[in-house]
């Protein structure tokens, strides 16, 4: 091991910077013109001391990139990282892109000028949206000769040491016990002008890298490694990256620094000198409170040899240039020495540095940037001094800022109104992704969603969303039948630039609003139709039809003639189409009824229920004048397995003749399937029923003994015809097994009962209306018939009950004379009546018919005659011809007459509506 010559060099106390702005930059080739062209670019150096700063503006480049070249004499070269940090330059730029440069002096492209001036050549390139680039050159001289004997500068990527290599008179004095053994073994020559030349770049013969263990390096190699080293006329420099395998961790009062240490052996001739270069950079000591950034870095570090080592200075700056205590005071920053550790502190949020967004899990955070400086100088006794910088990128951990999601709806303007934020600056909104689909915010606008970016005083940002609730991209979900819930579902799309980092946000908003008018329906009915009218409400056409106990398909449409427009819907159904049910039947009508439900498919709601129920004239019996009837049957829903076809007559060999599934049609004659005749009071009706033919009804004996009846029929139908003498009366009974209105209603047939004259007693041709008045001779016989028409009931019998004259028009007129009374002939008659009996072999039915003569006569008051004229009338009832009782088996008197001249009014019976009521018309005297 040779020996060691250790260097202690001049020093300086305290520093002074001689920086003067002085910069010359031209334009290379395109664009810019010499004059002002600092503003113009936005180019800006500054010596600031060992280092230049070049200050990009943004406004150079407006988001292009922008590149660096260094000037290597004539010859350029892009600036690399790995370049950067060999050779003394570092790079960064803030979201802006602001672009700051630092150029250590020492750097290995600056012309130097005996260690004072230092011209320093670069180029900034931009890069336009073409190839095209814009070329600035930048040329800068700085003028500083205060070097400390040491200095080290610790950069973003670089740690720089240099050291004074030219060992001044005293240092050589000192060494001189050394130098006088070395000089004893024959290898020692006074070092008068030597100094300069021993530790010339030349002259290093090997290098020795502590990592801690010892590596050796000659020059080349380390050269080649990527260490930047040089020698200037009066110092030794040199410069490691970070992550050179070279350097190595120490852990100084728990704060990791970074440490290069190198001793570089000058040998020249006989002698070796050697020059220990040591940096140690901090690359941790930072704690964070939400406010405050704290940097505790130590006070006693491993560049010093001895605990000893006295602070001489200790400053701050910014962006690497150093500040004074006024303005570290209106920052609030503060500098100051607490027992081991140097600490500075900075508020976070300052205008010094910025706050930056970050997507982190997709999570929304944000990060404050700051770049203070620290710069120190300390003497280890003597006259050695070191002067330190550090220049220390600082960003906070992530600060987790959810934005706040404010809902600001006005249910009144039916809008949805939401702001979220806030976000930074470098915060843009792309796309909002609603559950139908994305929009970019241009669409979103064109939508009219009214997109709005809200700006704060500090310049953060919310963005402001209004979807109206009509809109198809809000979600409408009925909850129940009255409640509407308005969903509004975003993700918002956001991207952070300018490193196009994007990010979500998911929110969610609801509005639950009883806005719901159900859907209505309403409806009219003519003689054969329903008329349906369905109002949607304010849902629109959202439900289900079901008719009856269908549901309305669009094949149905045609059949009741759907008309739909907007907000109504319109339909016509028959009253005998599939869909209605037949509530009750009447002898003439049909109660019918449609029943519309509205419904809702998802929930199975029902919105509406309707019933409409009309009667509808319709014949269901007839009565024919001749004993035919015919009957309708319908099936009721109270009924609903009927099998129309399966039901008969009381005859059950009587069945329809037609039947299909609603309906069985009836047609029989009084004489057959069963038809029960009654008379009572003048009055004759037919009856039968329709049953299910499934057998007779029987009596059951039931286990007590007592005798029951079985339980009703699920269906049966009386039908009535009900007969008065000159009109039928039909009334079908409805009887079903459990309601209670069983409607029997009357309707009216024909039946005809004539009293004519005959032209002579063979009752053969007889006097039509318009023969009267018929003109006949007192005392000539007048021969009457009483005539049943058309009926084929041998069994009804016709029975006169009275018959009279008058000698007005009017029936109930007097004076009157009686003829027959009370079935019988009047006993007080001087001109009897006559009954002629009718025998069977001139009329179908005898029983049919009734003949009886009276002679011509006038009416005569106090002898004196009053008028020439008569007018026959007869009350005929109709009877059953096996009935025994009453009027129609009056046994009549024997004829002996009588004279009285009291006439016999009797009340046979007070219904006059039960008998037929017959008149002739006028019957004049002859007067020859
Ligand atoms: C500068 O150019 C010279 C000559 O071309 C070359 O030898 C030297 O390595 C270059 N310097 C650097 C740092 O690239
Ligand atoms: C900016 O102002 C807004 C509104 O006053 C606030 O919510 C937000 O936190 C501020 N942002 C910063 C970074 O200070
Ligand atoms: C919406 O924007 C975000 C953020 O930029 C992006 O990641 C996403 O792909 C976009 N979505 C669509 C569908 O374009
Ligand atoms: C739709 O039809 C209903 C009833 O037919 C009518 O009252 C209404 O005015 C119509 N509406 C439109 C928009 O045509
Ligand atoms: C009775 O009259 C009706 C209607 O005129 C007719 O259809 C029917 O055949 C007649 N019945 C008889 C038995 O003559
Ligand atoms: C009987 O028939 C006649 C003629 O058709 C009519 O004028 C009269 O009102 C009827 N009588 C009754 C009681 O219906």
């Amino acid at each position: 091991m040779p020996w060691l010559s250790g260097i202690c060099t001049l020093w300086l106390l305290g520093f002074v910077v001689l920086a003067q702005n002085f910069n010359v930059v031209s334009p290379q080739k395109n664009v810019i013109p010499a004059q002002n062209f600092n503003q113009r670019t936005g180019l800006k150096t500054d010596c600031l001391g060992s280092y230049m700063r070049l200050t990009v503006d943004k406004s150079l480049a407006f988001g292009s990139l922008v590149e660096f070249d260094v000037m290597n004499g004539s010859q350029i070269e892009p600036l690399t990282p790995s370049l950067a940090s060999k050779c003394g330059f570092s790079i960064d730029s803030d979201p802006w892109g602001n672009y700051r440069v630092f150029a250590s002096l020492f750097n290995c492209f600056a012309e130097n000028e005996d260690d004072h001036l230092f011209d320093i050549n670069m180029r900034v390139r931009v890069r336009g949206v073409k190839a095209e680039q814009d070329v600035f050159q930048v040329e800068k001289t700085c003028t500083h000769d205060q070097w400390a004997p040491r200095e080290v500068l610790c950069d973003r990527n670089y740690m720089e040491v240099s050291v004074n290599r030219l060992p001044g008179e005293i240092t050589a004095m000192r060494r001189q016990p050394k130098m006088a053994e070395r000089q004893a073994k024959g290898d020692y020559q006074w070092p008068d002008t030597v100094s300069e030349a021993i530790t010339s770049k030349y002259n290093i013969w090997r290098m020795v890298f502590f990592t801690p263990k010892q590596k050796a390096m000659v020059l080349e190699d380390a050269l080649k490694a990527g260490y930047g080293v040089i020698t200037t006329k009066s110092r030794l420099v040199l410069r490691s990256g970070f992550d050179m395998p070279e350097t190595y961790v120490e852990n100084v009062n728990g704060i990791p620094m970074k440490v290069i240490k190198v001793t570089t052996y000058f040998k020249r001739q006989w002698s070796v000198t050697m020059l220990d270069t040591v940096a140690a950079c901090p690359v941790g000591g930072l704690s964070f409170t939400d406010e405050m950034i704290t940097w505790y870095f130590p006070r006693v570090n491993p560049l010093m040899t001895s605990t000893e080592a006295n602070i001489l200075g200790m400053f701050m700056g910014i962006d690497g240039s150093q500040i004074d205590s006024a303005q570290m005071a209106t920052r609030g920053y503060i500098l100051t020495i607490e027992g081991n550790n140097i600490v500075m502190k900075i508020p976070i949020g300052g205008p010094d540095g910025y706050y930056k967004s970050h997507a982190v899990d997709n999570q929304y955070n944000i990060r404050y940037y700051i770049e203070p400086m620290l710069q120190l100088l300390w003497s280890e006794g003597g006259m050695d001094s070191t002067k330190y910088r550090v220049l220390f990128p600082i960003k906070t951990p992530f600060m987790p800022r959810p934005p706040q999601f404010v809902d600001l709806t006005d249910v009144d303007k039916r809008m949805f109104d939401v702001i979220l934020g806030p976000f930074l600056y470098d915060v843009e909104l792309v796309n909002i992704t609603f559950s139908a689909g994305v929009l970019t915010l241009a669409e979103a606008n064109v939508r009219g969603f009214n997109i709005q970016e809200q700006r704060f005083q500090n310049g953060s940002k919310a963005f402001r969303l209004q979807v109206p609730f009509s809109d198809s991209f809000v979600v409408r979900t009925q909850t129940d039948l009255l409640l509407t819930v308005y969903n509004l579902r975003l993700v918002y799309g956001f991207m952070i630039f300018p490193e196009s980092i994007s990010f979500s946000y998911i929110a969610t908003v609801d509005v639950t609003l009883q806005d719901i008018t159900l859907p209505t329906v309403g409806g009219s009915c003519d003689k054969e139709k329903f008329y349906i009218t369905i109002s949607y409400g304010n849902l629109g056409k959202n439900f289900n039809i079901m008719l009856g106990k269908r549901d309305l398909t669009p094949d149905l449409s045609a059949e009741y003639d759907i008309k739909e427009n907007v907000s109504h819907m319109s339909l016509v159904v028959p009253f005998l189409a599939f869909d209605v049910a037949f509530e009750l039947m009447y002898p003439s009508s049909l109660r019918a009824r449609l029943d519309v439900l509205l419904w809702e498919p998802v929930n199975k709601w029902t919105l509406s229920d309707f019933s409409l129920a009309c009667n509808f004239p319709m014949t269901m019996t007839e009565c024919f004048s001749n004993g035919s009837m015919s009957a309708l049957a319908v099936k009721v829903e109270s009924v609903p397995q009927l099998n129309p076809s399966q039901l008969t007559l009381r005859d059950h060999s009587c069945r329809p003749k037609f039947s299909n599934d609603r309906f069985a049609y009836f047609s029989y004659d009084a004489n057959g399937c069963g038809t029960t005749r009654k008379f009572y009071d003048g009055v004759m009706m037919y009856q039968n029923e329709i049953i299910l033919g499934n057998g007779p009804p029987v009596y059951q004996q039931g286990k007590s003994g007592v005798t029951t009846l079985p339980p009703d029929p699920e269906y049966r139908v009386t039908v009535s015809c009900f007969y008065t003498l000159n009109d039928t009366q039909t009334i079908a009974f409805f009887t079903k097994p459990r309601e209670n209105e069983p409607l029997p209603e009357t309707g009216f047939g024909e039946l005809h009962v004539v009293l004519r004259l005959a032209l002579d007693g063979s009752y053969n041709n007889f006097y039509a209306e318009e023969d009267y008045p018929v003109v006949q001779y007192l005392r000539s016989p007048l021969f009457f018939e009483v005539v049943l028409l058309r009926s084929t009931d041998p069994q009804i019998e016709l029975v006169l009950e009275s018959c009279w004259a008058t000698l007005k028009e009017d029936r109930i007129s007097t004076p009157r004379w009686d003829l027959i009374v009370d079935g019988c002939v009047n006993l007080a008659d001087n001109y009897e009546t006559i009954f002629h009996p009718v025998t069977p072999g001139g009329v179908p039915y005898p029983s049919h018919v009734k003949h009886f003569e009276i002679k011509m006569f006038t009416f005569v008051q106090n002898h004196v005659m009053l008028q020439d004229q008569i007018y026959v009338h007869c009350d005929a009832v109709l009877c059953d011809a096996n009935q025994n009782d009453g009027i129609c088996k009056r046994l009549c008197p024997s004829p002996i007459p009588l004279k009285t001249g009291n006439k016999v009014r009797r009340d046979a019976t007070n219904d006059q509506n039960q008998k037929a009521q017959l008149s002739t018309g006028k019957i004049l005297l002859s007067a020859s």
